[in-house]
């Protein structure tokens, strides 16, 4: 799959966002090792922290589906008017199942997408060792 096929399904689940209080839709589109495309939209809520990011979504939702191994992440944020990378918060998830390496495309907020990887946005990871477990054996489990 190219990157922009990716980000055309990141555009396709930025429709489904509920994002009633930010007027923000964000979507998610993860390419996984079997070749499904998993996608989540961001969901907000009345009680405002209480609100999850697209990329959150779609991880947990691939995850529920019993899907683990991320090949590459997109992001689209059809109301940004300036790139759209990951939040903080979103960075530290996506670290627990993808590669440095991992490919990691969003929105340039000008109708194009920039290109970087799961590493280049989130250098400084941390818990990588766990209680002793490296992130690849505990995927496994
Ligand atoms: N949001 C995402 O879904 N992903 C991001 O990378 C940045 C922010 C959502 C959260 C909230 O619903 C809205 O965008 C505004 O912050």
């Amino acid at each position: 799959m190219t990157p922009e096929e990716l980000m055309e399904r990141a555009h396709e689940a930025a429709k489904n966002a509920y994002a009633p209080y930010s007027g923000f839709r964000v979507g998610a589109a993860l390419e996984m090792a079997s070749g499904r495309v998993i996608c989540g939209a961001n969901v907000e809520n009345r009680s405002y922290g209480l609100s999850n990011c697209a990329e959150r979504t779609a991880i947990f939702t691939a995850l529920s589906m019993g899907e683990r191994d991320i090949r590459a992440v997109a992001v689209a944020g059809p109301d940004s008017r300036e790139p759209l990378p990951p939040c903080g918060a979103c960075r530290q998830v996506i670290s627990e199942f993808c590669d440095s390496e991992t490919p990691l495309y969003y929105d340039d907020g000008n109708g194009s997408y920039l290109s970087s990887t799961v590493g280049k946005i989130y250098p400084a990871n941390s818990l990588m060792n766990l209680a002793g477990k490296s992130r690849k054996r505990q995927n496994r489990l």
